[in-house]
């Protein structure tokens, strides 16, 4: 018998928290083979609807499932952890600056990566969720000097499947026929969503979109006015549409880029936030979206692509973002 994952998911108590445990559970992550443990973190006013959350999953019967713990101390619910998913966050809420902002996380993520560093199991993997991801998982990084940098990652890969829609749409072509998109930079509205070497099918997606919108200036209109912006600043279209911030699409992704890290990428890259090596030009040590390829367990940043002057124009302002805010939680003394 296979023997069980343990997986930390924090903010457990909250809505991200609740689409993800049951899927998790259900073997949509690891597999149908793969059974698991779930450690639940929350702050102590999160405990009792992560509990309420483990009476459920208690209720839903899950074979896979060998056991759910509720805490509200870090050093224990990092303890052994193998898969951590950092998704409790502390919101911008009106008044707030950017500093506040990123020195409250600070005081969420250092201790956590602290924590990792302390008991986590050897291998564990990290995807950060909670913004501003790729900065928190930065501040996580540098509080775990034990854990290698490549296994602190942070979550761009809803931004790669709302690209992947967006196209799938426009050129009433199938999901699962798309390959090759990337998001290049921070996980917010400064993103790239770089289309230049997808296909359909084999066929190049700037061609596809040439032919079905009226010629290549028209294409790339609708990509600079239409998809780009679209893709990123989805995030406040589902909220003016559905009432609420998205829930279900990012529990969904954190699930796909946890699985392509453990089970590998097979069709063409995808999109993840990973410690730069200096690939690209993107300074080293930002943890910053690139095409990655999981390979043997690890995320490879794809190499040797060509970036025109418009992708590189676009991914130098996103990545001098995440400049912008290593400065600001180095200056608060964060890192
Ligand atoms: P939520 O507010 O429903 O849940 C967050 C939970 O985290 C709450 O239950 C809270 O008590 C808990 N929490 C806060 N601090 C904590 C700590 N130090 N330790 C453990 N738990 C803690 O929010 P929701 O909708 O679940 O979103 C979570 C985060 O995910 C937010 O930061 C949101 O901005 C981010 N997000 C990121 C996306 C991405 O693509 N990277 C997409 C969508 C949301």
């Amino acid at each position: 018998s296979v023997k069980p994952v343990t997986i930390t998911i924090t903010g457990a108590g909250g809505q991200i928290g609740y689409a993800l445990l049951f899927r998790i559970a259900s073997g949509a992550m690891l597999g149908a083979e793969t059974p698991v443990r779930l450690h639940l973190l929350e702050i102590p006013q999160g405990v009792r609807a992560a509990e309420g959350a483990a009476l459920e999953l208690q209720d839903a019967a899950f074979p896979l499932l060998h056991g759910v713990e509720v805490y509200d101390d870090p050093r224990s619910a990092f303890e052994g952890t193998e898969i951590a998913m950092l998704v409790g966050a502390r919101p911008r809420t009106a008044g707030m600056e950017r500093g506040d902002l990123l020195a409250a996380n600070g005081g969420i993520f250092g201790p956590q990566g602290a924590a990792i560093n302390a008991g986590a199991a050897d291998g564990v993997r990290v995807v950060v969720v909670g913004n501003p991801a790729n900065t928190n998982a930065l501040i996580a990084a540098s509080h775990a000097p034990d854990v290698p940098a490549d296994r602190f990652t942070a979550l761009t890969r809803l931004d790669h499947n709302r690209a992947l829609g967006q196209l799938a749409a426009t050129l009433g072509a199938r999901v699962g026929s798309l390959r090759d998109v990337t998001i290049w930079g921070n996980h917010s509205a400064t993103q790239f969503p770089d289309v230049s070497h997808a296909t359909v099918d084999g066929e190049p997606v700037p061609h596809l979109l040439a032919a079905r919108l009226g010629g290549v200036d028209t294409a790339k209109e609708w990509l600079v006015d239409s998809f780009i912006p679209r893709v990123a600043k989805r995030g406040a279209e589902i909220i003016e549409v559905r009432g609420s911030s998205s829930v279900a699409s990012a529990a969904s992704a954190a699930i796909d880029h946890v699985r392509d890290w453990v089970h590998g990428t097979t069709n063409g890259w995808t999109s993840a936030a990973v410690v730069s090596d200096g690939s690209y030009g993107v300074p080293e040590g930002l943890v910053s979206s690139f095409p990655v390829e999981s390979v043997d367990g690890a995320w490879r940043i794809v190499q040797g692509l060509e970036v025109d002057a418009f992708a590189e124009h676009r991914i130098s302002a996103s990545v001098a973002e995440l400049v912008e805010e290593r400065e600001a939680v180095r200056a608060l003394g964060l890192i």
